[in-house]
């Protein structure tokens, strides 16, 4: 079998009130479509169509950044939305050559999904496929499931058999039909023939004028179902609302697996990205954690933000601390309280606890860095690097002007501004001579 995925994505998602097109809108920091777009690269197919229509050039361009010109994505434009079965017909010019080629296309199958039902699962998809391929004269695999509340959705219509004959739009129902809680999830895996044949049937006669997929199936139609257990593996996102709720079950439940591998996981933490966490590891509450390899037995207390970093073993971080991109804290680094950390390497058993800036640093092992300490890593034009050597001491409240090299050993003392190397092992500082002025008087009034 070969498989091509086609997801339909033009809509622009009026409900969304946002000029941004509804398949951009993130969920856990990613596109809904890039969710959509990594579920389907994991099963391995030989093209993923992409159907765009609304700004279809900036979906496309996100898209290229993302997945740096994959060439199993190619995108076509779907310039009138005509209904869903439409869409599918602007991949047909593309199938022409397999057309010619009878056994490609007999051996072709076709996923349909969506760009904006964002958290449908690879392992479910790949139920369909074997489901689909166990039987082999069955033409269409279809994934439906049972809602309590059904409205909105495609209903499923069964004969006194059991068999899936008929699936009618909510707008097209009957009361009776209406009352039907199994739907149609919209997703399907259909043989690619059966598919060209049944497109070719198709016709906008319904109450919106729309070419409906939903057509495809007929009582003559071989069908077997799968039902999803997991409904929101399957919910589309129509508006913010719907947004919020995938986000607020996605996060709850990633924390879980979470918790479940050893990660001590507390309330309200928020996963963007590609997130790894060590076995023993601490998250407090509020955090925010995106695109970060964490080690074990790490602690990150209350209301940290990190994104793009590297936090190794034995480390412990905040609470209020801000790890920026580029930072690799290696074991058993301190990062405290309200320290911000940009692009620099710390090394083992470094401690900056307290009101630092750090900026595109390389510091040794055990350097203690005092309050308040700052690295002015920038001129107004250029970034410029700090080094600081091994067993580095920096008292409270000194200014790193860099570029700056510190010797290993070197002691700095409080409220330096320090605009020379300091050599190692011995004490430099830069302060005005404290004085006391004898005669002085509180002014009278
Ligand atoms: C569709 C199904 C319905 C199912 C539901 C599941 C049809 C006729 N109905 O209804 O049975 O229960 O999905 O969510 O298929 N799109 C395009 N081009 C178009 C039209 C739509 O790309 O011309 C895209 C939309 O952007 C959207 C998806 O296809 O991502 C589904 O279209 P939508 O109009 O939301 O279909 P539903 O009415 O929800
Ligand atoms: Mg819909």
């Amino acid at each position: 079998m070969t498989l091509d995925i086609v997801i339909l994505a033009a809509g622009k998602g009026t409900r969304m009130k946002s000029s941004r097109p509804k398949v951009l809108h993130e969920l856990a920091g990613k596109p809904l479509l890039q969710h959509v777009i990594d579920t389907s690269l994991a099963l391995n197919p030989d093209n993923i169509y992409i159907i765009c229509g609304y700004q279809s050039e900036l979906v496309q361009e996100n898209c290229k950044i993302i997945f740096k010109d994959n060439p199993t994505l190619k995108f076509i434009q779907q310039s009138e939305q005509l209904g869903t079965a439409h869409a599918v017909m602007q991949v047909l010019p593309h199938w022409q050559k397999d057309k010619k080629n009878s056994e490609n296309i007999e051996n072709k199958k076709v996923l349909i999904l969506y760009g904006d039902v964002p958290l449908i699962q690879s392992g479910t998809l790949a139920k369909l496929i074997s489901a689909l391929e166990s039987s082999p004269s069955a033409e269409l695999g279809m994934i439906v499931a049972n809602f309590a509340d059904p409205t909105g959705f495609g209903r499923i219509i069964r004969d006194n058999q059991n068999k899936i004959i008929r699936i009618v739009e909510e707008k097209e129902a009957t009361d009776q039909e209406r009352k039907i809680t199994e739907i149609n999830t919209g997703i399907y895996l259909v043989n690619a023939n059966f598919l060209i044949r049944g497109l070719s049937d198709i016709k906008p006669h319904n109450t919106q004028k729309e070419y409906y997929l939903t057509d495809i199936v007929t009582p003559e139609s071989k069908i077997i179902d799968i039902t999803v257990e997991e409904p929101r593996e399957v919910y589309g996102v129509n508006d913010l609302e719907q947004l919020y709720q995938l986000e607020c079950y996605y996060q709850e439940n990633l924390a879980k697996k979470f918790r479940l591998s050893g990660v001590a996981v507390s309330q309200n933490v928020i996963f963007e990205g590609n997130v790894e966490i060590g076995a023993g590891s601490k998250i407090g509450p509020n955090c925010v954690l995106k695109n970060v390899h964490i080690g074990e037995n790490v602690e990150i207390k209350a209301n940290c933000v990190i994104e793009e970093a590297v936090i190794q073993a034995d480390c412990k971080v905040g609470p209020f601390a801000r790890i920026r991109p580029g930072t690799e804290l290696s074991s058993g680094v301190t990062v405290g309280n309200f320290t911000e950390i940009k692009n620099s390497k710390i090394n083992q058993r470094s401690k900056i606890p307290h009101l630092s800036y750090i900026g595109d640093t390389v510091m040794g092992e055990k350097v203690n860095i005092g309050a308040g300490v700052i690295t002015c890593n920038y001129d107004g034009v250029n970034k410029h690097k700090t080094v600081i050597g091994d067993n580095v001491f920096i008292g409270s409240d000194s200014q790193l002007i860099a570029p700056i090299n510190i010797g290993s050993g070197a002691f700095i003392g409080a409220g330096s501004t320090i605009t020379k190397d300091p050599p190692e092992n011995k004490l430099t500082l830069s302060r005005a001579k404290q004085v006391t002025l004898e005669r002085w008087e509180r002014p009278k009034n």
